[in-house]
C-alpha cells in the first residue's frame, strides 16, 4: 500500500514576514493527494499560521525539556502554541553546527511526539562515509539512536538527506536512493515492528522541479524535504505537483 506523500519545505535561516506571501500560492495547490508542510524560522510560525491557517506549518528544531534554563531554545509546547504541527529534528546542519547527538535527537523526537507534534527525524551520511561504503551502516545507526520506540506512522516521518547532496545541486542516483530507502524501511521494521511500514520516508538534498518526479517515484520514497527550492512558490509548487 502506497503511503500518502508529504512534501515539506525547510526554509532554514531564510525569509521574513514579506516571504509569507509565497505561502498563498502554496496553499492554493490545496490538499489533493499530497500533504504539504512549510517549516519557516520560528519567528514566522505564528504569522504563517495566521496567513494560511489551512497549511501545515512546522518548526526546524525543539528542545527536549518542557521549560527551564536553556537560553535561546524553544520547547515543544511553545512551538505548538505558535501553531506548529510538526518539527524537524536532527537536521545534519544541527548535527554538525550544534554537535547534536543521536540521543539528543531521540529526546527531541520523543518530546515532539508527547507534545502532539509530528517529528521529522533527519538522517544521512557524509561523502567520506559513502566513499568508504559505510552509508547504510551510518544511516541505520542514526535511526537506531534517534527513532523513539513508541513512534507511529502518524507521529514520525524520517527524512534521508545525504549530507553531500544538501545545497550542492548533486543528488544520488535513483538506484542509490532506492537502496537506501529500502534499507531504512527494513530498519524501521526492526525498530517499530509492523508500524515501520506506515512511517513515511522522505528524500532530501537538492530536490528541484527538474529532478522531483524522478526522485519522488522511487520505491519507498514517500515525499521530499526541500530546502532551497521551498523558498519560492514557483519552485515548490511544481515539486508538489510532481509528487501527485
Ligand atoms: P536543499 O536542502 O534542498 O537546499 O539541498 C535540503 C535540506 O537540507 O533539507
Amino acid at each position: 500500500m502506497a503511503l500518502r506523500k508529504l512534501v515539506a519545505g525547510n526554509w532554514k535561516m531564510n525569509g521574513s514576514l514579506a516571504s509569507l506571501a509565497e505561502l498563498d500560492a502554496i496553499a492554493d495547490v490545496g490538499s489533493g493527494a499530497v500533504d504539504i508542510a512549510i517549516c519557516p524560522p520560528a519567528t514566522l510560525i505564528a504569522p504563517a499560521v495566521a496567513r494560511q491557517p489551512g497549511l501545515a506549518i512546522g518548526a526546524q528544531d525543539c528542545h527536549w525539556n518542557p521549560s527551564g534554563a536553556h537560553t535561546g531554545c524553544l520547547s515543544v509546547a511553545m512551538l505548538a502554541e505558535a501553531g506548529a504541527r510538526l518539527v524537524i529534528v536532527g537536521h545534519s546542519e544541527r548535527r554538525t553546527d550544534n554537535h547534536e547527538t543521536d540521543a539528543e535527537v531521540k529526546a527531541k523526537a520523543e518530546a515532539a511526539i508527547a507534545g502532539g507534534l509530528t517529528a521529522i527525524v533527519c538522517v544521512g551520511e557524509t561523502e567520506a562515509e559513502r566513499d568508504a561504503g559505510r552509508e547504510v551502516a551510518v544511516v541505520t545507526g542514526q535511526l537506531r539512536g534517534s527513532v523513539p520506540e513508541s513512534a507511529t506512522g502518524e507521529t514520525l516521518v524520517v527524512a534521508y538527506e545525504p549530507v553531500w547532496a544538501i545545497g550542492t545541486g548533486r543528488t544520488p542516483t535513483v538506484a542509490d536512493v532506492a537502496d537506501m530507502h529500502a534499507a531504512i524501511r527494513q530498519c524501521l521494521g526492526q525498530l517499530l515492528g509492523d508500524e515501520g511500514a506506515n512511517v513515511r520516508i522522505l528524500y532530501g538534498g537538492s530536490v528541484k522541479p527538474a529532478n522531483a518526479a524522478e526522485l519522488l517515484h522511487v520505491p519507498d520514497v514517500d515525499g521530499a524535504l526541500v530546502g532551497g527550492a521551498s523558498l519560492k512558490a514557483a519552485d515548490f509548487v511544481p515539486i508538489v505537483a510532481a509528487a501527485q
